[in-house]
């Protein structure tokens, strides 16, 4: 029995509306694609889903909603699934009208407890006569005309900057539908950042693990200049096509320094920092789900150098405290409120 997301295989049910050069925007599991009776355009925002795609060669691949390189009206069905953050329909939708050729069908897959419903409305904006086409495997398919094709389509014209401002210092964030707290500073980076400011990290050289659109590292930076000291240089790390390209976007603002990568989780990086901070992700589309916190503190130690510091936030019901201690060193509160927790652990020396 196949193992593919319930949004996969009822595409696959569906696979009469697999016509011509197919683009299929918001892929999560690559094994779709050599059970489609037709090629072309595959996009995803995850990282670790975009390389998983690589062994696909009859299929063009593309990470996130950067268009550069693809014309307008190039396909004959474009296929979208229902992403997990509502907001990032809209760019979906418009990806979809700027691929799809004048009068060709574009379709949104999406399953009920993931909002299809709320999905479906949003869809009909754009697309005015869709209808519903089937109902499986708590999913819902709609299918409708092209009539409004977009001939742009720029990831720019929907970047959105949100001044925030903590322990005196202020930075401008960059926001795209979809991104992490976008428009805000969430809570618990902004406790992280408050306890930043009293015990700062030590270190030239750190890595912001998940860093969203680049809050924690722009900050940092701003926060060491205003002090007077070297602002150091701070890397960053994030899973989702959106939040690099804001990270990116946040730092060339701000004239902060540091690579952001596009990675899952820890294993395609390289080297060692003298400390790491982060606030870590605990959601899984709308679950819970502290796997990919837990797996990357499993695996901190190894990127960081001896006596290197792991500062981490999190919500206060997660247990992390004791695999920080299992797996990097003695762990201490730094710093608590009503919903979040700082932690902080420094890696064992060697002995
Ligand atoms: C709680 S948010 C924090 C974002 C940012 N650091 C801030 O404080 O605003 C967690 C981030 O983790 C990212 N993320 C989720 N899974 C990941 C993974 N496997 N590897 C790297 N980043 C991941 C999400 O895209 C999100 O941007």
């Amino acid at each position: 029995m196949s193992s593919l997301p319930n949004t996969h295989e009822v595409l696959l049910r569906n696979a009469h509306l697999l016509d011509g050069r197919v683009a299929i925007l918001g892929l999560s599991d690559p094994g779709l694609l050599p059970q489609c009776p037709s090629a072309g355009l595959a996009m995803t925002e995850h990282a670790g889903v975009y390389k998983s795609m690589a062994p696909h060669t009859k299929w063009q691949q593309c990470f996130g909603y950067d268009t550069e390189g693809l014309s307008a009206g190039a396909f004959d069905t474009v296929i979208v699934f229902l992403p997990k953050a509502r907001a990032e329909l809209t760019l979906r939708l418009a990806m979809a009208q700027f691929l799809g050729r004048q009068d060709v069908n574009l379709v949104l897959i999406g399953e009920k407890k993931e909002g299809i419903a709320g999905g479906s409305k949003q869809f009909l904006q754009a697309v005015p006569d869709g209808m519903k086409i089937d109902s499986a495997r708590h999913c819902q398919v709609w299918s409708g005309t092209n009539s409004q094709p977009y001939d742009a389509f720029v990831l720019e014209d929907y970047l959105e900057w949100t001044p925030i401002t903590c322990a005196g210092v202020e930075v401008s964030v960059a926001g795209l539908p979809g991104v992490f707290s976008e428009g805000e500073l969430d809570g618990g980076t902004r406790l992280l950042l408050e306890n930043l400011a009293e015990k700062p990290l030590s270190g030239e050289k750190v890595l912001d693990f998940a860093c969203g659109a680049g809050v924690i590292g722009s900050w940092l930076q701003g926060h060491r200049r205003a002090a007077g000291d070297e602002p150091g240089v701070v890397d960053g790390v994030d899973v989702q096509a959106q939040a690099v390209a804001c990270a990116r976007a946040t730092y060339e603002k701000a004239g902060a320094s540091g690579e952001i990568f596009a990675e899952d989780g820890l294993a395609g990086l390289n080297g060692r920092w003298q400390a790491v901070v982060t606030n870590p992700p605990f959601h899984s589309g709308v679950k819970t789900d502290t796997s990919m916190t837990e797996q990357f503190i499993r695996q901190v130690a190894r990127h960081l150098v001896p006596g290197g510091e792991l500062r981490l936030v999190a919500n206060s019901f997660l247990p992390y405290e004791a695999l920080m201690q299992q797996f990097i060193g003695p762990v201490q509160t730094l710093a608590q409120d009503k919903r979040f927790t700082v932690y902080r652990a420094f890696q064992r020396m060697p002995r």
